[in-house]
């Protein structure tokens, strides 16, 4: 995902500096070039071996090393970067930047560089809260360099709060998303994923498999591609991607209501959640109990819920409006008769029944219908999926001229 692109990796003297070797092999992973800048602190935590060894290349210390290539360092580093990455980053280097200070080989090179610069600061809390900091991070913010947010929990120095380095993986995530061309600026994309729940009684309730994984994806990588994205969702176990603006929902009506707000003024509606059909037709406000009268069955009266895309579908003006088909069955023939009825503009088809595919794996078989053509592709991460469909959204939007 990285490959031709240079990343310099700053690493900066805090105790997250040992998560930095764990940052460049990753880098390394995406095939990017990775070289490393260390300031003298930093050598305090981390040996300059174990990044020698990791980036493949010789890691930069100071600016009167002994030469070993004639040029001028810092410039030659500020010029080759597409990308300076400074993680961990300690409240001294932000601050010395955020004041024009350029003292060492780091500070230097981002001075220098006109690469996109981003920071993972990392540092105790009090630090990170302290309104010196925050004042020279949102100094910096608006100078246009960036930030991947700390996270919260037990600290190295024993206390609690915010300030913990990003982990190795999502800074990464951050650094691919980064490069992405943002082929989607300016377009609203609202986005349904997870699925819906229907209460019987208080502890009890009707729903299906859906993780909500592939709605995250398309949202994630919307955003990378610069649109502004609501991600509507039913309960799921996973995180809201950085960025999106995200409504809560747990039944099929309320999932409704909240495309409903949205739907006038989005470019592309995906629809890429499972909602529950049918709800019970009154939910009991006690716990239903189990009765001894003989009998062996409970029987549940279910009413209709309201078909989102069918509703929307039809009433689209100018949004693209985009459906998922989950079957078990005559997979193209069931897709096709939704595409029409729901009047998708195209259908991402998925047989639930196939391993790598459909609900909760982090893979999908789809075939892409649309009226005039049906593409099968073969499985690929959910990721990769996002990004087939919001092509082909964004090749439509161009044909329509929108
Ligand atoms: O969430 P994951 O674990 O990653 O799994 C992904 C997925 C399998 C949920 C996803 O790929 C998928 O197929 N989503 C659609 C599931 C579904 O409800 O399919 P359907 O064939 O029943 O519905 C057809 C379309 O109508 C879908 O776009 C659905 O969102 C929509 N619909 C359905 C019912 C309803 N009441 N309102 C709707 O809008």
């Amino acid at each position: 995902m990285l490959k031709d692109k240079t990343i310099i990796v700053g690493v900066t003297g805090g105790i997250a500096a040992y998560k930095a070797a764990d940052l460049v092999s990753r880098l390394k992973k995406q095939n990017a070039n990775v070289d490393v800048i260390m300031t003298k602190s930093a050598t305090e935590f981390v040996n300059p071996l174990t990044f020698q060894t990791l980036s493949n290349n010789p890691v930069h210390l100071g600016m009167f090393d002994k030469i070993v290539k004639w040029d001028v360092e810092h410039i030659s580093l500020a010029k080759k970067a597409d990308m300076i990455l400074v993680a961990p980053a300690t409240a001294n280097t932000i601050g010395k930047i955020a004041n024009g200070l350029a003292d060492d080989l780091l500070t230097t090179t981002i001075m220098a560089s006109r690469a996109k610069i981003v920071f993972a600061p990392a540092m105790n809390t009090g630090m990170y809260t302290n309104p010196i900091f925050q004042e020279n991070m949102l100094k910096l913010k608006k100078l246009g360099y960036e930030f991947v947010s700390p996270g919260s929990g037990m600290l190295a120095c024993g206390d609690y709060g915010q300030g913990r380095m990003a982990e190795p993986a999502d800074i990464v995530e951050y650094v691919i998303d980064a490069f992405k061309e943002k082929d989607l600026a300016g377009k609203r994309v609202v986005i349904t994923a997870g699925p819906t729940i229907e209460a019987i009684d208080p502890v009890r309730y009707i729903t299906n498999h859906s993780s909500g994984k592939m709605g995250y994806l398309l949202a994630r990588e919307a955003y990378a591609r610069g649109a502004r994205v609501v991600l509507i969702s039913g309960p799921t176990a996973l995180e809201p991607p950085r960025g999106v603006e995200f409504v809560r929902v747990n039944t099929t009506v309320e999932m409704f209501k909240a495309v409903g707000d949205y739907f006038a003024s989005c470019d592309i509606l995906i629809k890429a959640a499972a909602p529950a059909d049918y709800r019970p037709e009154a939910m009991s406000e006690t716990k239903i109990k189990k009765k001894d009268d003989g009998k062996d069955e409970l029987n549940i009266r279910l009413v209709r819920n309201p078909d989102i895309a069918h509703y929307y579908g039809n009433r689209k003006d100018r949004q693209i409006v985009i459906g998922f088909a989950a079957e078990t069955d005559n997979l193209v023939d069931y897709a096709r008769e939704k595409l029409r009825k729901k009047n998708f503009d195209f259908i991402v088809a998925n047989d639930v029944t196939q391993e790598g595919a459909g609900f909760k794996s982090d893979t999908n078989i789809v075939t892409i219908i649309d009226e005039r053509e049906e593409k099968a592709y073969p499985r690929m991460d959910k990721r990769g999926v996002a990004s087939l469909i919001l092509d082909k959204a964004r090749d439509l939007i161009e044909e329509k001229g929108l």
